[in-house]
C-alpha cells in the first residue's frame, strides 16, 4: 500500500502527486506569480481600467520568461482574468473603469519552464463600502479556514465543509459551479475541490498533492449566470461576490503554499 500510494493515486483518481523537483518548480512558478500580483495590487485605484491590469501582468509575465496561461485557454482572449463587483470570476480585461467602492480580484496563473502556479486576491478600489469589507473578508476567511484543514488523512470533504459551514453562518453563499483543482504541470489537473462538502467524504489527502482552494463567496444568493461573452460569470442577484486563492502543498505534517500571502 504504502509505497504505491503515487500509483494508485493515478490510477484510482487521476490525481499526479508530485516529485521534490516538480514542487521546487511550482514553488518558482508561484514566486513569480506573487511578485506580479503584489506590484497589481500598488497599481489599484481609481481611474484604472481593467484592461491596463492586463497588459502589466502579460508583459510582467513575458519579461520573466513565462507565459501567462489564461492566454487562448480554451479561447479566453486575455493573459489575467479580472472581475470587478458582481463578477464571480473570468472576468475579461478591457473598458470597464474602475471606481471608488468597487472591489475586483485578480487572477494570475503564469507558466514557468512548465510549470504552473494559480493564485487571485481580491482588493478594494479607493475606500471601501460596508458590503466590500464584509465580503472581502468572509471570502479570505473562507480561504483561510480551507487551508487550515489540510493534513495527510484528513479529506476534500473535510476542505469543503470548513469553507461553506463558515460561509453560510455568515449569511453568506459558496458558488457550485466552479471550484479548486489539481495544478503543477498542467493548469487544471485532478481532483476537484468542491467549496461545499461533507466531512470524512471525498478523497483523502496525501503527501505531494497540490491542488488550489478558490472559494467564490456571494454576499446574496449562490446563483450564477455567464454573460454573452461566454466567460464572465455573474450573480443572478446582482450582489457582490469575491474570491482568493493560493495554491497549496500536502506535506508530511500538514500544509505548505506555494504561492503564500497572509490571510
Ligand atoms: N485562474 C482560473 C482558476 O483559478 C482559471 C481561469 S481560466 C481562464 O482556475 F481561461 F479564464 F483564464
Ligand atoms: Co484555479
Ligand atoms: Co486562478
Amino acid at each position: 500500500m504504502e509505497i504505491n500510494i503515487k500509483e494508485e493515486y493515478k490510477r484510482r483518481y487521476d490525481i499526479h502527486l508530485k516529485e521534490p523537483h516538480q514542487i521546487k518548480g511550482i514553488k518558482k512558478c508561484g514566486d513569480l506569480l506573487m511578485s506580479i500580483l503584489n506590484q497589481v495590487e500598488k497599481m489599484i485605484k481609481p481611474g484604472l481600467k481593467t484592461d491596463d491590469i492586463n497588459t502589466f501582468v502579460h508583459k510582467q509575465t513575458l519579461k520573466a520568461g513565462a507565459i501567462p496561461a489564461p492566454l487562448n485557454y480554451r479561447g479566453f482572449p486575455k493573459s489575467v482574468c479580472v472581475s470587478v463587483n458582481e463578477v464571480i470570476c473570468h472576468g475579461i480585461p478591457g473598458d470597464r473603469v474602475l471606481k471608488d467602492g468597487d472591489i475586483v480580484n485578480v487572477d494570475i496563473t503564469p507558466i514557468l519552464d512548465g510549470y504552473y502556479a494559480d493564485a487571485s486576491k481580491t482588493f478594494f478600489v479607493g475606500t471601501p463600502t460596508e458590503k466590500g469589507k464584509k465580503i472581502v473578508r468572509v471570502a479570505a476567511e473562507s480561504l483561510k479556514r480551507g487551508i487550515q484543514t489540510i493534513a495527510p488523512g484528513a479529506t476534500l470533504g473535510d476542505i469543503g465543509y470548513a469553507i461553506q459551514s463558515y460561509a453560510e453562518s455568515e449569511g453568506c453563499s459558496v458558488v457550485r459551479e466552479f471550484v479548486g483543482h489539481g495544478v503543477g504541470v498542467d493548469f487544471h489537473e485532478q481532483p476537484q475541490v468542491l467549496h461545499f462538502g461533507t466531512r470524512g467524504k471525498g478523497v483523502s489527502l496525501v503527501p505531494g498533492m497540490v491542488f488550489t482552494i478558490e472559494p467564490m463567496i456571494n454576499l446574496g444568493k449562490k446563483e450564477l449566470h455567464v454573460l454573452e461573452d461566454r466567460w464572465t460569470a455573474v450573480t443572478s442577484d446582482g450582489s457582490l461576490s469575491a474570491q482568493f486563492e493560493q495554491t497549496l502543498l500536502v506535506t508530511e505534517n500538514g500544509w505548505e503554499s506555494l504561492t503564500p500571502y497572509a490571510l
